[in-house]
């Protein structure tokens, strides 16, 4: 298989109503198409393989977790799916649509990102209702105001992540637990189709990391819910409504498919080449590392 590759920008110049008329189609798309469909992708930088063979797919209704060992390839899998890793080989359809076939900017409009990277992009100065307002027009690389719609519904977002008190607030100032919610409340501002949260509880405290958690289960529970891929290192933060886990391992996929059938201790201890016992309490997961033989006094 190969990739034709996305068209450079410039030569992708639609002009407004046939990019309105794209996008349109592409959320008018029939719901049984995949959210995301990935065959055999490839990604080689010089002589380094970052992903290899990795087949995929994602039906709209299910909600994943990307877990694996530090290097095993996650955030570079979410950069390709975002367009901005070009594979090397395989075949990755997003949203309907094929990669190489279309303008992936016009796409990423529908898909909202949340990462240590975006948020250190915000501007210092910029009040929460400012900064989730500016989500609008993020994905398009496009810098206008708010009109005092777009605000209002800036400021219904900002309810729904429960942060409402904090519309004024400069970003400097917000705790990284209310970043994080308000950068999610940004996301849903482009009213995205699929959500993709890279390790949002990195940095958190254990009793922010919760809320989070507890937050982020609420979010997925709703039925208007984007689909979401969430990237973590922790199956502590696999709340329910997670129905999905894909388990790479360098590079590649160890294991795909239901929480239920995927996270076993068996598949973790590979993945993160450890020996490793799960447990599971409640709805919840927690898992032990047993120390290394050769490490032991
Ligand atoms: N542009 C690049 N050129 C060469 N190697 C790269 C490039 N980008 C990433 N890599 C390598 O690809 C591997 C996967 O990196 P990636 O950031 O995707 O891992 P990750 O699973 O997100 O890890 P972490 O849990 O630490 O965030 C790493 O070994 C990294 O050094
Ligand atoms: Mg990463």
């Amino acid at each position: 298989m190969e990739f034709i590759g996305i068209a450079p920008a410039r030569r992708q110049n639609f002009p407004p109503p046939v990019l309105k008329a794209l996008t349109q189609s592409a959320a008018r798309r029939p719901a049984r198409r995949p959210v995301l469909q990935i065959e055999k992708l490839q990604l080689r930088r010089g002589d380094t393989i970052i992903l290899d063979d990795i087949s995929w797919r994602v039906e709209r209704g299910q909600h994943w977790v990307i877990l694996g060992a530090n290097g095993s390839g996650k955030t570079s899998l979410l950069r390709a799916l975002l367009g901005y890793f070009t594979p090397t080989d395989g075949k990755m359809v997003l949203l309907g649509r094929s990669f190489g076939r279309t303008d992936w900017r016009a796409l990423r409009k529908h898909v909202g990102w949340v990462s240590s990277s975006v948020r250190q992009l915000m501007a210092e100065e910029e009040t929460a209702l400012e900064t989730v307002v500016s989500g609008k027009f993020a994905m398009i690389d496009l810098w206008r105001r708010g009109s005092p719609a777009d605000r209002r519904r800036a400021q219904q977002l900002l309810r729904r992540v429960e942060c409402a008190a904090l519309a004024e607030r400069p970003w400097r100032v917000l705790s990284m637990g209310e970043q994080q919610r308000v950068l999610i409340a940004r996301a849903l501002m482009a009213t995205p189709r699929l959500l993709i949260l890279d390790e949002p509880c990195a940095g958190l405290d254990p009793a922010a990391r919760e809320h989070f958690l507890q937050f982020l289960q609420r979010l997925i529970r709703r039925e208007s819910s984007p689909t979401v891929l969430l990237v973590t290192h922790h199956v502590e933060e696999i709340v329910p409504g997670f129905s999905h886990v894909l388990l790479l391992h360098s590079g590649r996929v160890l294991a795909a498919g239901k929480t239920s059938a995927t996270l076993t201790a068996r598949a973790l201890s590979r993945a993160f080449n450890a020996r490793i016992a799960l447990v599971k309490s409640g709805d919840r997961f927690a898992l032990t590392v047993s120390p290394r033989p050769d490490r032991m006094l």
